[in-house]
C-alpha cells in the first residue's frame, strides 16, 4: 500500500494501538504504520491480531502483535515493556479497545458488568497512560489518543455502563492534558459516531430502509468508516497537532450538533418515502488489507 507521509509523517516514532485486531483499531494500526511508525498491536483476539500484524509487515512496515487482556494490569505492563524492548522507545499510545454496547439500566446492571466495563474501558486506559508516560518523558514528549464516543457527551437508553465509561474517558483525557502538558505529552480524545467496519456492514445496511435511515441521521449523509477515525488519530499524533491537547474531537458526520427536531424530520421523510434530498455521499475511503 502507498505510504502516507508529509507533515503528518511518523518516521522513527513508536506507537501502541489497543484493540487493533479489527474495526477501528485495525484501521488505526494500518494508518500509523503507513505514516512510518513502528506499531505494537494489542488485543485479546490473538489469531485476527497476529494476521493483521503479519499483513502490515508484508507491506514493508514495522508491526508486532501482542495478545493482551487489558482487564489484567500485569498484561498492560507487559505490553508497554515489550514495545520498548522491541522498538527501543514509545511515542504514541492509542487507547482504542473497549467492551462495547447496550446492556441495561442502572437498576439492572450487575457488579460483574460494572467491574468488567470499568476495568477495560476506563482503568486500562489510565494504566496504559501511567506506564507510557515515563517512556514518553525519556523520548522528550509523546501523544496519547483515547477513543471515547459520542456516548462520551450524550446518553443513550440502557447503555449505563458504556456511557459512564465513555464520559470518564473524556474526564481522564482533559485532566491528564493538564498534568502531562509540561512534559510535552499531549492527550486528546476522539468521539466517533456510528462507524461501520466490515463486520458491522450487516447492522448498517441490512435493508434499504436501514441504510436510508442511517444516512438520514447524518448531516454528511453517510455513516462513518474506520478510516475516518484513523485519519483523525494520525492528525492528532502528528507534529501538525503540536499545540492541540485536551480536546474531545467528534468525528461523527455532524450527528451530534443537530437538534432532535432536525433528525426527526429526516427520519419521517424516509418513512414517508419522500424523494431523497440527494444521493448519499461516498466517503473518501482508504481501504486497508
Ligand atoms: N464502531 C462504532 O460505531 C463506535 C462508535 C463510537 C465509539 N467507538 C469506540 O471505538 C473503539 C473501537 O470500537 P470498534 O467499533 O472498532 O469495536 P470492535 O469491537 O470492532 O473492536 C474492539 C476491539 O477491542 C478488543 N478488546 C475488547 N476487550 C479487550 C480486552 N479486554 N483486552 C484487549 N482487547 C480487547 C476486541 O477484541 C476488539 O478487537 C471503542 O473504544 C468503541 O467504544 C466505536
Amino acid at each position: 500500500m502507498q505510504k502516507t507521509g508529509g507533515a503528518m509523517g511518523l518516521d522513527g516514532k513508536v506507537a501502541i494501538v489497543t484493540g487493533a485486531a479489527q474495526g477501528i483499531g485495525h484501521a488505526v494500526a494500518w494508518e500509523l504504520a503507513l505514516a512510518g511508525a513502528a506499531v505494537t498491536m494489542a488485543d485479546i483476539e490473538a489469531e485476527l491480531g497476529a494476521a493483521v500484524a503479519t499483513a502490515i509487515r508484508a507491506n514493508g512496515h514495522r508491526a508486532i502483535f501482542l495478545e493482551t487482556d487489558l482487564a489484567d494490569p500485569s498484561q498492560i505492563e507487559r505490553m508497554v515493556a515489550m514495545t520498548v524492548a522491541e522498538f527501543g522507545r514509545l511515542d504514541i499510545l492509542v487507547n482504542n479497545a473497549a467492551i462495547v454496547g447496550r446492556t441495561g439500566t442502572v437498576a439492572e446492571e450487575t457488579v460483574e458488568r460494572w467491574d468488567q466495563g470499568l476495568a477495560v474501558n476506563v482503568r486500562a486506559v489510565a494504566l496504559g497512560m501511567k506506564l507510557a508516560v515515563p517512556e514518553m518523558q525519556k523520548a522528550g514528549g509523546g501523544a496519547i489518543v483515547n477513543i471515547s464516543s459520542v456516548h462520551g457527551f450524550l446518553a443513550s437508553e440502557r447503555h449505563v455502563v458504556y456511557d459512564t465509561c465513555k464520559h470518564a474517558v473524556l474526564g481522564l483525557t482533559r485532566q491528564s492534558a493538564l498534568d502531562l502538558g509540561p512534559d510535552n505529552i499531549r492527550v486528546n480524545a476522539i468521539c466517533p459516531g456510528f462507524i461501520v467496519s466490515n463486520r458491522r456492514e450487516q447492522d448498517a445496511f441490512g435493508s434499504d430502509e436501514q441504510a436510508e435511515l442511517n444516512e438520514a441521521i447524518y448531516p454528511l449523509r453517510r455513516v462513518g468508516r474506520p478510516h475516518d477515525i484513523a485519519a483523525a488519530v494520525r492528525y492528532l499524533v502528528s507534529k501538525d497537532a503540536a499545540f492541540v491537547t485536551g480536546v474531545a474531537l467528534p468525528v461523527d458526520g455532524g450527528m451530534s450538533v443537530q437538534l432532535v427536531d432536525s433528525v426527526t424530520h429526516n427520519i419521517q421523510a424516509v418513512i414517508r418515502k419522500d424523494e431523497p434530498a440527494g444521493p448519499p455521499n461516498t466517503p473518501p475511503l482508504r481501504e486497508y488489507p
